[in-house]
């Protein structure tokens, strides 16, 4: 009597596409490339993923890969929308209590901003929004100044939108790199941030709209604190009372991140502050650990 072989089953493909990369000679992408097998095997079984939907899901990454360019970079948006960047963010960046905590870099961040004085305004432009003055100190964790800190700073004005997407903007307007005094203080003027839309004409704006969620993020500037013998830190300040704020489109915000933008309008204040009322004051400490960046970010857009 003839024997019959046993069927071939799922697991079975699992582990021959598991063995399959046992020879990659990277040891870091032969464990990623088993993880990925392991999970997406796993997800396809979980959900009984049909057919349809998996070229349906080819299509939607083809589309993700065709919308993207120099200012724009969908598979980023969508794992800022599924949450991904920041699990991959708290992974990496773990800190004490206490400490200036980590936030989404965004796809907007570009290199080189032009570096602006003790005081001086990232926006390069006037009419950008209602005027504001962040400042602050860069401590250790111990409570000593730091020195030689450096913050990289960028935001979009009030019409929402960074100026690598806007051709109405000069170029790195709302951008700009400081150099906190040996104290360890620092100050800027820039605008109030608002809550601005993330595109949603995309494959980012499928995920979205499938769970009818808006596309807000909660007004946010984004800096990047580092000095040496300390670790670097990608983060945004938040503003406190931003209706975004327990909803923010990427999951971006922490309660340590977020400040209070205290509205100045009296004519003692602006001779105070040498600048017209009304504006805006915010003062937040960045708090870094002594130790070294685990590793640099690679990631710059440019501009359209
Ligand atoms: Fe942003």
């Amino acid at each position: 009597m003839q024997s019959v072989s046993p069927k071939t089953t799922a697991a079975d493909i699992t582990e021959a596409a598991l063995r399959s990369f046992d020879g990659a000679p990277n040891p870091r992408i032969k464990l990623l490339l088993q993880a990925a097998v392991r999970h997406l095997h796993a997800f396809a079984t979980e959900t009984n993923l049909t057919a349809n939907e998996l070229i349906e899901l080819a299509e939607i990454l083809t589309a993700a890969g065709q919308i993207s360019d120099a200012s724009r970079h969908e598979f980023l948006l969508m794992s800022d929308v599924m949450g991904l960047t920041m699990v991959v963010d708290y992974n990496t960046n773990k800190k004490p209590d206490g400490a200036f905590e980590s936030s989404v870099l965004g796809p907007f961040y570009r290199a080189d901003a032009p570096w602006i004085e003790l005081g001086g305004d990232i926006c390069r432009q006037s009419d950008m929004g209602t005027p504001a003055l962040i400042s602050g100190r860069v401590l250790s964790i111990d409570g000593s100044p730091v020195r030689d800190a450096v913050l990289d700073i960028w935001q979009t004005p009030a019409n929402g939108m960074y100026e690598n997407t806007d051709p109405s903007q000069v170029d790195f307007n709302c951008r700009g790199r400081l150099r906190a005094a040996d104290d360890g203080s620092y100050r800027f003027w820039t605008v109030k941030p608002v809550p601005y839309p993330i595109p949603k004409d995309g494959p980012a704006g499928l995920i979205l709209n499938a769970a009818k969620r808006h596309n807000m993020r909660a007004a946010h500037v984004h800096v990047i604190v580092e000095a040496p013998g300390h670790e670097k830190v990608i983060s945004e300040l938040f503003v406190n009372g931003d209706p975004y704020l327990g909803s923010d489109a990427v999951f971006g915000v922490k309660n340590s991140l977020i400040a209070n933008f205290v509205l100045h309008e009296s004519a003692d204040d602006a001779e105070k502050y040498g600048r017209p009322v009304p504006f805006f004051t915010a003062n937040y400490d960045f708090v870094l650990v002594p130790g070294e960046a685990p590793e640099e970010v690679k990631f710059s857009a440019g501009r359209a």
